[in-house]
């Protein structure tokens, strides 16, 4: 009796399952991995993967996805270009944000943001909530709503005007997430070394982009990375670092780990891939290059490789922030446009993955388990979505990405498939590329194709975020805190009560 069909059958390639790499065929059905072996049944479709790798799709955590930003501005990327664009650069999870301005409420602003992706993705989705009003309704009966709901992740910033939360704020936030079991994730910059030092560069007359990087000096993101992590250890709970640029910061983190500090962090292509230098391009292109913190130097982009290679970061994200160059995004005052005005971010979501297999996998930075994790699996658990994401197990969603590491790209915007209109890394070689891209099952993207339809992304409800895998490992040098138990039942005595 022959053994029923698979919907889909992978054949041949070199798939990356668990620290493994098989020789083998992945059988899909029904949207689920069904088995990985040698030899198996034909699938309905049979895609031939012979010479090119099978990796698990990617999952990106940090995008900014129809959004309104720190400073009020709408991003160009709804949720169709953005999951588009991403599904091209071979990932098929994105966990963007849901965004609370001041005086909104959360229940409104998440079925907001619901809906819209709802009606748009094309990949699966999930949301992180920002957080910028933690006030006694929202901690006590919003947030343990949201996160009961599978949004088990929030972001606090410690800087921009109509976003920081102060530190009693953020301890607040802290112990709430210890309560509920979810992860906070923090912007960590000094704000008011930015502003005084914004202040000062503008009154005498520094204006150009390349004034951003210098309003943002490294010791902002090394003070505010001290700080947060010193508040997460006071009450013995994990945080995540997003967006980490500096060497120092990096160097900052790693120690804290060898204390024992749950602290966690990610960090992103322009911090590979780009420097300070970049943002002092001729009259305002550099406001191309402009995020929060800024691109470094070299010898920070070192300490992020190295960082990526002994867990001190453990997820590397897009953040993508779809500002385009004019006046809706990094121009709004013309010429005249400070870099003070200037929306902060950088796109990235299709390219972050080709970036980083081309320049990190195959330039030997990292091996093709390292290059999975930092791409997919850490994401998956760190944010509550593993196994079913990031990892290519039976039972596991059929998220696969298929590599031709042969493959060579000129990288040019006109390529890409986000609303942007540039890209800050035109003109660069890329090596290797996702020619063909399954997301549940499905084929989105072939040979340059798409074909999924606006709507079929599914929403993930996340549960809680693991955190344990990436973890420090155990050291001499952990730091016993004698009081931290009395603070803990503190903390129990306030759950108790609420
Ligand atoms: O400059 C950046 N990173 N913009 C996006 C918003 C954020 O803070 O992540
Ligand atoms: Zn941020
Ligand atoms: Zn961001």
């Amino acid at each position: 009796m022959s053994e029923e069909r698979f919907d889909l059958t992978v054949r041949n390639g070199r798939v990356v399952s668990e620290g493994q790499v098989l020789l083998a065929d992945v059988g899909v059905r029904q949207g689920v991995i069904a088995a990985i072996g040698e030899g198996l049944v034909p699938g309905v479709r049979d895609v031939d993967a012979r010479g090119r790798w099978v990796l698990p799709g990617g999952v990106d955590s940090h995008c900014h996805i129809e959004q309104f930003s720190g400073m009020g501005v709408m991003g160009a990327d709804d949720f169709y270009s953005a999951t588009v664009s991403a599904a091209f650069g071979g990932t098929t999870t994105v966990i963007p944000f849901a965004a609370q301005h001041r005086g909104m409420k959360i229940p409104a602003v998440l079925e907001d943001y619901a809906r819209r992706a709802r009606e748009k993705a094309v990949i699966d989705y999930g949301f992180h909530l920002i957080l910028t009003n933690p006030d006694e309704d929202t901690l006590s009966r919003d947030l343990p709503q949201a996160i009961h709901d599978g949004i088990t992740s929030i972001k606090v910033y410690m800087t921009y005007d109509r976003m920081k939360l102060d530190d009693h704020q953020l301890l607040d936030v802290l112990a709430m997430a210890q309560r509920e079991g979810a992860l906070v994730m923090v912007h960590a910059e000094n704000h008011d070394m930015i502003k005084w030092l914004a202040q000062k560069l503008v009154d005498s007359g520094h204006t150009r982009p390349k004034y951003h990087a210098i309003a943002h000096d490294p010791l902002a993101e090394t003070e505010a990375t001290n700080r947060a992590i010193a508040l997460g250890r006071l009450i013995d709970t994990p945080i995540l670092i997003v967006h980490v640029a500096g060497g120092e910061t990096v160097d900052l983190i790693r120690h804290a780990r060898t204390l024992g500090a749950k602290v966690f962090a990610e960090s992103c292509p322009q911090y590979l891939f780009l420097t300070a230098e970049d943002l002092d391009r001729t009259g305002l292109e550099g406001a191309k290059f402009c995020c929060s913190p800024p691109p470094r130097d070299g010898a920070s982009q070192e300490a992020i490789w190295r960082g990526f290679q002994d867990g001190t970061l453990v997820t590397y994200s897009s953040d993508h922030a779809p500002y385009r160059f004019d006046e809706t995004g990094k121009l709004p005052k013309g010429e005249k446009t400070t870099f003070k005005d200037m929306a902060n971010g950088v796109p990235g979501l299709e390219l972050r993955v080709p970036l980083l297999f081309s320049e990190g996998f195959l330039k030997g930075r990292l091996d093709i388990h390292q290059f999975v994790e930092l791409t997919a699996t850490n994401h998956a658990r760190m944010y509550g979505i593993f196994p079913r994401k990031g990892v290519i197990r039976v039972g596991s969603d059929a998220d696969l990405a298929i590599w031709d590491e042969d493959r060579e790209t000129v990288v040019r915007h006109e390529m890409l498939h986000d609303q942007v209109g540039y890209t800050p890394y035109e003109g660069r070689l890329v090596r290797g590329w996702p020619t063909v891209v399954v997301s549940r099952g499905r084929i989105v993207v072939e040979d340059g194709m798409l074909h999924a339809a606006r709507g079929t992304g599914k929403y993930l409800a996340r549960g809680t975020p693991d955190v344990s895998r990436n973890a420090p490992a155990p050291s001499e040098r952990m730091h016993e805190r004698p009081q931290a138990g009395f603070i803990q039942s503190l903390l129990r005595r306030d759950a108790k009560a609420a």
